[in-house]
C-alpha cells in the first residue's frame, strides 16, 4: 500500500517507517524537519534495505499534500507530525494550536479533496489527565491541563466529526503511553534537543556523562517506592501498533481510539536500576520536588487494542534500556 507518513523523520515516525517498509508497504514521508534531521532518511533506508520517499514541507500545506496524494495514489495516512513538549505548549500555546491543529486541519482537507479514506493519528495518554482509576481504559474521562494535551483532544474530536460525516472514512486514534528505547540496530532513536524533559533521554545523557545528575521528581507519591509510575512501551512495539491499526482499517470504518502501552507500570527508580544494569554505568540521581502537572501513577488497559488490533507489546524494560543505550553510543561515536 502507498502510505503517507507525516513526521516520519522524528523519533516515533522513523520506527514506524521501518516497520511499514518491512511489511512491504511504500512509504512517503512528509516532514518539515522542525524537530528532526534529514539524515534519518538514510538511516531508515539502511535498516529497511530501500529508501522511503521524502518530501520536506509542512503537513498543513493543502496544495503540497494534495499533490503528493495525487502523484502517488496514496491510500492511507499515518499522522505523527506535530510539536510535543508540554512545558513549551504552556508558554507558547498559539504555536501549538497553529502547528498541531491547523497542520492537521490542512492535512484532513487534503485527504477529503483527494478521497483518501484511511487515517491513523498519534494521540496521547495525556488526554486522560490524572487517572481516576487504573488501569486507564479508553472510556476514562478526559481532562487536559495544557495546550499540547488540548491540541490532541481537539484533533481527536475533529476526526470524530469528520468521520461521522463521511461513512467511507476509517480513523484510528492511538493513545500512546510512554514510548522509550530505539531500534535494535542503534541507527535510529530519539534525538532530544537541549535539555531533555522526559525521563529516559535524561537518564541516557547522565549515564553517558553528558549531564551530571538526574533529578527524580518526587519521592513521596503514593506508589510502592514513592516515585512516579509509568507505562513505558518500547518504541518498536508502538511502531508495530501502527501497522496493526492500518490492518484493522482494511476491514473497519468509522472512528476508533486505542491505548498503546504494555499494561504494566514501572517506577522511576525501577527504570534507573534497569538502565544501570543494561548499560553497566552508574546513574547518579538526587531526589527533588515533584514536577508540576505530574501524576503519581499511570498505566494502560490494553485489552481493547489487543483484541481489536490483534497486537500486543512484547518487549521488556531491559530491551528498552539496552536499545536506548546502543543508540546513544552510536551517536557518541558519530559526533
Ligand atoms: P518528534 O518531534 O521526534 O517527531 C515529530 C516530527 O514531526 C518531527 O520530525 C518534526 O520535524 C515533524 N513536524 C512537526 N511539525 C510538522 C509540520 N507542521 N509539518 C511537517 N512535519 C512536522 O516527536 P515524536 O516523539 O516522534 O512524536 C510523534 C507524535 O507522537 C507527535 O504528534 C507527538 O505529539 C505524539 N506523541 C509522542 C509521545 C512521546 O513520548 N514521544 C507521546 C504521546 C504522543
Ligand atoms: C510527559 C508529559 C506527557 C507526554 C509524555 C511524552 C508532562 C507533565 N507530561 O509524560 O504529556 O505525553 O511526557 O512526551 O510533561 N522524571 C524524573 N526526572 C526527569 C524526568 C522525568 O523524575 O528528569 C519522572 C517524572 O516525574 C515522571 C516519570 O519520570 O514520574 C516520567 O516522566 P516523563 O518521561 O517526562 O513522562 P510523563 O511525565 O509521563
Amino acid at each position: 500500500m502507498n502510505i503517507l507518513l507525516t513526521g516520519g523523520c522524528g523519533y516515533i515516525g522513523s520506527h514506524v517507517a521501518v516497520v511499514l517498509m518491512s511489511a512491504g508497504h511504500q512509504v512517503f514521508i512528509v516532514d518539515d524537519l522542525s524537530n528532526s534531521r534529514r539524515d534519518v532518511v538514510g538511516n531508515i533506508a539502511e535498516i529497511a534495505g530501500r529508501s522511503p520517499a521524502f518530501y520536506e514541507g509542512d503537513v498543513g500545506d493543502v496544495a503540497f499534500v494534495r499533490d503528493i496524494f495525487r502523484r502517488h495514489q496514496i491510500e492511507a495516512v499515518i499522522h505523527l507530525a506535530g510539536f510535543k513538549s508540554v512545558g513549551e505548549s504552556v508558554q507558547w500555546p498559539l504555536k501549538y494550536y497553529q502547528n498541531n491543529i491547523c497542520g492537521s486541519l490542512g492535512l484532513f482537507q487534503a485527504m477529503e479533496a483527494e478521497s483518501v479514506s484511511k487515517l491513523v493519528f498519534s494521540s496521547s495518554a495525556t488526554i486522560y489527565g490524572d487517572p481516576q482509576y487504573l488501569p486507564v481504559d479508553e472510556a476514562h474521562p478526559q481532562h487536559v491541563t495544557n495546550a499540547y494535551g488540548r491540541s490532541k483532544l481537539h484533533i481527536e474530536d475533529m476526526l470524530r466529526d469528520i468521520s461521522a460525516s463521511r461513512p467511507s472514512l476509517g480513523v484510528v486514534c492511538l493513545r500512546y503511553f510512554n514510548p522509550v528505547g530505539a531500534h535494535d540496530s542503534g541507527l535510529i532513536g530519539e534525538y532530544p534537543r537541549g535539555i531533555p524533559n522526559n525521563l529516559m533521554p535524561y537518564v541516557v545523557q547522565v549515564a553517558s556523562g553528558k549531564r551530571e545528575v538526574l533529578s527524580v521528581f518526587g519521592g513521596d507519591y503514593p506508589t510502592p517506592d514513592g516515585t512516579g509510575v509509568r507505562d513505558f512501551i518500547h518504541v518498536m512495539d508502538l511502531a508495530e501498533g501502527h501497522l496493526a491499526a492500518l490492518n484493522f482499517l482494511s476491514s473497519n470504518k468509522g472512528w476508533h481510539a486505542f491505548n498503546l502501552g504494555t499494561g504494566r507500570g514501572f517506577s522511576v527508580l525501577e527504570m534507573i536500576r534497569a538502565f544501570e544494569k543494561e548499560s553497566g554505568r552508574t546513574v547518579p540521581f538526587r531526589m527533588a520536588a515533584r514536577r508540576e502537572g505530574d501524576v503519581a501513577c499511570s498505566y494502560a488497559d490494553v485489552q481493547s487494542a489487543e483484541r481489536a488490533l490483534k497486537w500486543k507489546a512484547t518487549r521488556v524494560l531491559e530491551d528498552m534500556c539496552s536499545s536506548a543505550w546502543l543508540f546513544q553510543n552510536r551517536l557518541s561515536t558519530k559526533d
